[in-house]
This record gives structure tokens, C-alpha cells and sequence, in this order.
């Protein structure tokens, strides 16, 4: 039997000041790092120090889009999953502003996670995953935050063992960067024009990046 969110599935978008001291985000487990390996464990670890981060008010400045199951107001749901977005343009975390100041600004994804207990569910009956739907919500909040019209390139870290993730960022339009940039996904923009020549000397750390 399909699994399916119960309604009304909301989504909320708070401010780094809103998210902090968010309750739901004291509870928040996208999963076990110790039942999982590679990738996904690592992806989990980030994840709940991303959100801790977040709780704690010391994470960097994002935009957080959040999704409730049985939801109302803000934080009167069951928090789902949540998607946090900001402004950095490609690579701009490896290789320093400088390296990249000839670049266009783009969108990106700092962090996304759904809590393990909605695996496998639907947002609605032959609907999409809870992940993918925020993804997609993140994305057009990006473009609001962008002045809508063209949307900019947005790019995030992600582990290509963790099938679940590269899944869910292939769906919303993203592509596998080559290597050494194995480690990341770019979603061409129509805004800027990202085709320089770009030459930046990076160094991808051996555990592959981190998400922040
Ligand atoms: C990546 C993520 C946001 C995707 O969420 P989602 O789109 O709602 O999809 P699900 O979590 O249901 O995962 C999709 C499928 O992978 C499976 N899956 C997810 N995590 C899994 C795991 N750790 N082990 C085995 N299978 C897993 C699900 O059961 C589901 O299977 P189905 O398609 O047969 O139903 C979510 O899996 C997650 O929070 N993962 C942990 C944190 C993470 O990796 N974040 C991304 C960092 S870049």
C-alpha cells in the first residue's frame, strides 16, 4: 500500500532567526549513521549538525523551507523534512570569493533532509517524495528571493553513494559535475552567463565536501 502524507501538508519558509529555537528541530533524525554506510552515513551526520546548527542559531544565514504533515500554522504539523537555501556562487566555499569573483551570483542548497520515519511515503496519492516536493518548494523560493524571472544556476554538495539524494536532485534538474567536482550538482540557470573559462585550483577534501 502507497504511503501518503496526511493532509494538509504544509510548507512554511522561516528565516535563520525564525529557525532558531524551532522545537521541531530538536527531535529532527533523517536517519542512523550507524545503520547506514559511506555516503549516506556521512549525509546524515551533516544533516543533523546542519539542523542543530540551525536550532542553535549558529548556522550560516539561509532560508529554510520546511514541510508539515497535518499542518496549520507554522510548527503546528509534524515536521516532515526541510530544505535550506542561500545565495554562493559555484565553488565559492572551496576555492575562496576571489577564485570565483568573475563568476555570476547562483543559488545553494545547504541542506535538505526528510525524518526517516516518512521513507518511501508520497505527498499525495501517485504523487512525489516528501525530498523531491521540498526540493522543488526550495527552488521557487529561490527564484522569489531572486526577484523571480530567470532563475540562476544552483549547485550543492552531494555524495554519489547516496543514491537517495542524487535521485531526488536529477529529478528537480541537476547534473553530476565531472571530477574532481564528482562530489557536487550544478542546475544550469538561465540568469548569468556561468560559460567562462573558469580556472580554479581547488582541492576537493579526500572525504569528498561537506554540505555547509
Ligand atoms: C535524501 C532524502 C532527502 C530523500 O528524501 P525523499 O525524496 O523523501 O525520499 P526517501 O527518503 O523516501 O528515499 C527515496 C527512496 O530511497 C530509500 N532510502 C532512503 N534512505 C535510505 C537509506 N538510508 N537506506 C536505504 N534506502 C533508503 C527510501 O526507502 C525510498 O525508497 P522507495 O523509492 O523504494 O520508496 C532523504 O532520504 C534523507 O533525508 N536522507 C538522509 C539525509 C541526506 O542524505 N540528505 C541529503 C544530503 S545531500
Amino acid at each position: 500500500m502507497e504511503k501518503v502524507l496526511k493532509g494538509p501538508v504544509a510548507v512554511h519558509v522561516m528565516t535563520k532567526k525564525k529557525a532558531e529555537g524551532f522545537q521541531p528541530f530538536e527531535t529532527f533524525c533523517c536517519g542512523d549513521p550507524a545503520e547506514d554506510d559511506g555516503d549516506i552515513a556521512k549525509a546524515i551526520e551533516e544533516v543533523h549538525d546542519i539542523v542543530a546548527r540551525l536550532h542553535s542559531g549558529d548556522a550560516v544565514t539561509q532560508t529554510v523551507v520546511i514541510l508539515e504533515e497535518e499542518g496549520g500554522k507554522l510548527g503546528s504539523g509534524k515536521l516532515v523534512g526541510l530544505c535550506g537555501v542561500r545565495r554562493l556562487k559555484l565553488f565559492e566555499t572551496l576555492a575562496g570569493p576571489q577564485a570565483v569573483a568573475a563568476l555570476p551570483p547562483g543559488g545553494y542548497i545547504n541542506v535538505i533532509g526528510t525524518d526517516q520515519r516518512y521513507r518511501g511515503y508520497k505527498v499525495k496519492k501517485g504523487g512525489t517524495s516528501p525530498g523531491r516536493h521540498l526540493l522543488g518548494r526550495a527552488l521557487k523560493q529561490i527564484n522569489k528571493e531572486w526577484g523571480g524571472g530567470q532563475m540562476p544556476y544552483v549547485w550543492a554538495a552531494v555524495r554519489q553513494g547516496n543514491q537517495p539524494s542524487v535521485d531526488i536532485f536529477k529529478a528537480r534538474g541537476f547534473k553530476t559535475q565531472p571530477p574532481p567536482f564528482g562530489g557536487f550538482m550544478l542546475r544550469p540557470g538561465r540568469r548569468g552567463n556561468l560559460n567562462l573559462q573558469i580556472q580554479i585550483n581547488v582541492q576537493v577534501p579526500p572525504g569528498g565536501p561537506s554540505l555547509e
